[in-house]
């Protein structure tokens, strides 16, 4: 299907992928700039790649995208289990995987979208970049609490999402205090440990650990008894759900067989919890954070963050950039193409200047 972006009246916005504090301010923005600056007819795609393959395609106002800056979630519903390249389709007990990235392309051409503005992950992003290659344009926003995404020097819902998890470990320090306990906090994150040394840092958590950096276990013990020793009597660990001790496993929670990404990590606190107990009198607990991450309203800065990605996915739209991702690239916002940043992640680098900053003021990562 040739869309030419010149010609581009119709376009269509779809979130992909786990929800995501500021998915509503980047649908508000798309939608009003689209509507007030360019006269564009828009349309949102419902519960993301699967509503586009069901032909869940509805008319969007102005009036629907007034009073959803400060929402949690998106108002489009979103999916994290439809790969249109690998989309499960079950007869009886067999499930079998069809690729129907061309039904998507036919829904898209068959309601006259001419473009598509896709708002997602790593995922939803490889799957953006197939459409491309199959002739549609599409334009990428980039969102995720875990800050993964490479090239944008952020993703929206970060900042949302380490707020969130610093005023739990506020809340869970008054415990630890007053009762002398380790508590062990385990943050989302998947295979990054960006929202882990955030909070873990703007907290003050004596003990931070993150995939990047695997941990000895004994070397956590020594930490918190050390602080013992100094009279502290209890000791707050930051884990990251990725985390795992030096030449040992991550901890995984289950496995979604149809998911495109089906590993689901989590667990790991409560190994440290019970690792640590073990053979000495630490009073553990383990505290999980979960999805708590990603909910509630978007903090100042990711309604700021989003509403500059929605705006500028237009704006670039309109000047005839198609397949691009908007980015945040060192304080400036650009685009790269899909295809560069499709299934691939960025981690915390060891030497990150918060990963020094954090060894400085005594915080242990376990090594
Ligand atoms: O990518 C966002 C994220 O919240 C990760 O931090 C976490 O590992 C995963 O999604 C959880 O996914 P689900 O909501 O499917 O359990």
């Amino acid at each position: 299907m040739a869309m030419k972006t010149k010609k581009c009246k119709r376009i269509a916005v779809m979130t992909g992928g786990g929800d995501c504090p500021g998915l509503n301010a980047v649908i508000r923005a798309v939608t009003k700039t689209a509507i007030t600056r360019y006269k564009l007819q828009v349309y949102g795609i419902e519960d993301g790649y699967l509503g586009l393959i069901e032909n869940r395609i509805r008319r969007l106002t102005y009036g629907d995208v007034s009073n959803i800056l400060t929402v949690g979630g998106t108002i489009l519903g979103s999916c994290n289990s439809a790969n249109p390249s690998r989309y499960p389709v079950t007869t009886g007990k067999r499930t079998r995987f069809k690729d129907v990235t061309d039904v998507c392309v036919d829904n898209l051409k068959a309601n006259g979208i001419d473009a598509l503005i896709c708002i997602g992950g790593d995922g939803t992003m490889a799957s953006a970049a197939t459409f491309a290659k199959k002739g549609v344009t599409v334009m990428g926003v980039p969102k995720t609490i875990d800050n993964d995404l490479p090239i944008t020097d952020v993703t929206f819902g970060f900042d949302t999402a380490v707020t969130t998890a610093t005023e739990a470990i506020d809340k869970v320090h008054t415990t630890a205090g007053s009762h002398h306990r380790v508590m062990v906090v385990e943050v989302m994150g998947r295979y990054a440990g960006w929202i882990a040394l955030h909070a873990g840092v703007a907290s003050g958590s004596d003990i931070i650990l993150i995939p990047e950096i695997p941990y000895y276990i004994e070397k956590v013990r020594h930490a918190v008894l050390e602080r013992s020793k100094k009279g502290k009597g209890y000791s707050i660990i930051v884990v990251a759900e990725g985390a795992k001790p030096k030449g040992g496993k991550m901890a995984i929670a289950k496995i979604m067989k149809n998911s495109p990404d089906p590993i689901r990590l989590g667990g790991i606190a409560n190994l440290i919890a019970s690792q640590l107990t073990d053979g000495n009198d630490l009073e553990c607990r383990a505290v999980i954070l979960g999805h708590v991450q990603r909910g509630g309203t978007p903090t100042p800065r990711d309604r700021a963050l989003a509403t500059m990605f929605g705006h500028t996915a237009i704006e670039l739209l309109m000047k005839g950039t198609k397949n691009q991702l908007v980015v945040l690239k060192d304080n400036k916002l650009t685009s790269v193409p899909l295809s560069r940043i499709a299934g691939k992640i960025k981690t915390v680098p060891k030497n990150h200047p918060l990963v020094r900053a954090a060894k400085a003021v005594g915080t242990s990562f376990g090594i």
